[in-house]
């Protein structure tokens, strides 16, 4: 049994009633909830957080070192800003997949760009909260790999 971190960056705790023709209807709860139960049925346990803050996710993502074996981000709007957060993934090595609930390419060209991208195993989007389960099965399949 390995630590999965899902980690959700600013304004996903709006989510339910934040533009949900974008962002779908389901709570960040909700999110969760699936969350949890994926991490289970695949034998792990996950650790779940959302900040509005950049500084809290950087220390949250450095907290993980050697204990977490795999991280589940989506940074949200900081994907498109955040050196601090690319700078904390590399520092800390730790095996990431990128999540968006939107497809971000068919949206606002400041969107285009991910500082997150570069460093992730995966980048799943536009498959709503979906996307948190396809990220958690690689995740687990990695950590199966790695041994
Ligand atoms: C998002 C996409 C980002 O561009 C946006 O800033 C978000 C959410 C998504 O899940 O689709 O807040 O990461």
């Amino acid at each position: 049994m390995a630590v999965i971190q899902v980690l959700n960056g600013p304004n996903l705790n709006l989510l339910g009633t934040r533009e949900p023709e974008v962002y779908g209807h389901l709570t960040l709860a909700d999110v969760e909830t699936m969350c949890t139960e994926k991490a289970g049925s695949l034998g792990h346990d996950i650790e779940f957080a959302q900040s509005n803050h950049e500084g809290e996710l950087v220390t949250l993502i450095q907290e993980g070192r050697g204990r977490v074996a795999a991280l589940v981000f989506n940074p949200a709007a900081y994907t498109h800003t955040s050196v601090a957060l690319h700078d904390a993934i590399r520092a800390v090595g730790v095996p990431t997949w990128e999540v968006h609930l939107s497809n971000v390419h068919q949206r606002e060209a400041f969107r285009q760009h991910s500082y997150i991208s570069p460093l992730a195993r995966g980048v799943i989007c536009g498959y709503g909260a979906k996307g948190y389960l396809v990220a958690l099965e690689a995740a687990a399949e990695h950590i199966a790999e790695a041994g």
